[in-house]
């Protein structure tokens, strides 16, 4: 067997740090890059600072708190800063393969010990520093999050903006953006607009590289729906290129009303489909042009492609029984899995993460269940198990701190598969 140095695989773990200054973002791309890399395989784990603070402390700490003078502040920091350190590296010394440190870290002495902490463990350490200096971006993040934050619960709104102000300040007086040669970094300049990237090597920093080039903070909608009911669905048949029924054709009519009614109130709205018959036709009168991809396409369900399910479960049961015990990493022969079909959805998920007008997708029920998983923040693991009915669209709103649902069953109503194999 080849070593992982021969083949160019690095097997180290990977510890990446904030840096910045409070509300320029830093937690929101945590939050993204841990999911990103859940999505691809890794596991990631994020430790904030300011949770472990208000966890050990209480929450509401006043902007004194935070002043380097205060000796007292300082250490309980320091305390609540280290028990983040510990924990995170705990976290790669077992099943973890990312520690995110989620901190300000805005000192080249506090960097030199991250850095020195877990390279002394065997692992990479990024930092990625968020600077924003709009001050409309920063504003509207201290608005939109801070307002938010348990520290202020209760407060009267001015009152807590006065306040995380003053803590900002005490910070900025500290602050050393990161130039040290010696370490590996990403700056982000106010939200992607300029990156600069600095000893960055190897494959998953690379493609953290990519995915923060893409990312930005912009709230915006995005609607899933399958495609109206197809032949095959009525006959209970597993994958094809089959066509829309009269009632799939109703549900398309239906579904340009609600184009309409959104594109009404929020302007020309994209839309994507698979490459497949049945989603280009449930599209087809969308008043916009559309972008089919075939990374969009339903799971191949290989072998099994076009057969009914009553006909894969009396000719096939022990593939019928194995997908029944791991229906996420199940594969069906020559054909995918679901965790197939996350890695086949990368560059789609890329795109939506790039993105920032509101875009409808029109695909399948396999591939809407991962774009839902991974929008809505749940386990890749889960993904085979979202309730995806037929003539529904499922409306996202993401917003800076969560992604908020509505449901909208348009109709017709149809009838639901029966639930051997529970449908791709
Ligand atoms: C906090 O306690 O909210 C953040 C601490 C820090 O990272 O400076």
């Amino acid at each position: 067997m080849r070593s992982p140095a021969s083949t160019g695989l690095s097997r180290q773990k990977l510890a990446i740090a904030m840096v910045g200054l409070p509300a320029r973002g830093k937690t929101y791309l945590a939050r993204k890059l841990s999911r990103y890399l859940s999505w691809s395989g890794q596991s990631p784990a994020v430790f904030n600072v300011g949770q472990y603070r208000r966890v050990r402390l209480g929450a509401g700490q006043r902007a004194s708190f935070f002043d380097p003078a205060d000796g007292e502040g300082s250490a309980a920091r320091a305390q609540v800063a280290e028990e983040a350190l510990v924990d995170a590296c705990e976290w790669l010394r077992g099943e973890g393969t990312v520690a995110i440190y989620d901190a300000t870290n805005t000192t080249r002495e506090r960097r030199a010990t991250i850095a020195s902490r877990f390279e002394g463990e065997g692992h990479q350490v990024i930092f990625v520093e968020s600077i924003c200096n709009d001050p409309a971006i920063v504003e509207a993040n201290v608005r939109a999050t801070k307002l938010e934050s348990p520290d202020y619960e209760g407060e009267d709104p001015e009152e807590a903006v006065r306040d995380f102000r003053a803590r900002l300040s005490l910070y900025e007086r500290a602050y050393e953006p990161i130039d040290e040669d010696a370490l590996r970094y990403i700056k982000i300049i106010d939200l992607g607009r300029d990156v600069v990237l600095h000893r960055i090597e190897g494959y998953l920093p690379s493609r953290l590289v990519y995915f923060l080039l893409n990312v930005h903070a912009q709230p915006r909608t995005i609607w899933l729906t399958r495609h109206g009911q197809s032949t095959s669905n009525l006959h209970h048949r597993i994958g094809g290129d089959a066509s829309i029924t009269r009632l799939g054709a109703q549900y398309a009519e239906r579904l340009r009303g609600f184009y309409d009614e959104q594109a009404r109130a929020h302007g020309e709205i994209a839309v994507w489909t698979s490459t497949l018959r049945r989603t280009i036709e449930t599209a087809r009168e969308l008043p916009t042009t559309k972008v089919a991809w075939r990374a969009l396409d339903e799971i191949d369900a290989g072998v099994c492609d076009g057969m009914t399910y009553d006909e894969v479960r009396v000719s096939m049961a022990s593939e019928a029984e194995a997908r029944a015990r791991d229906k996420f990493r199940y594969r069906y022969p020559r054909g995918e899995s679901y965790q197939d079909l996350i890695e086949r959805l990368e560059p789609v998920i890329l795109e939506l993460e790039r993105l920032r007008t509101p875009l409808f997708v029109v695909s399948h029920q396999a591939v809407a269940r991962v774009l839902y998983g991974y929008l809505m923040e749940l386990a890749p693991e889960a993904s085979p198990f979202h309730d995806i009915p037929l003539h529904t669209v499922i409306e996202l709103q993401s917003g800076p701190t969560a992604t908020t649902e509505r449901r909208h069953a348009l109709g017709p109503r149809v009838d639901v598969p029966h639930k051997f194999m529970s449908s791709p």
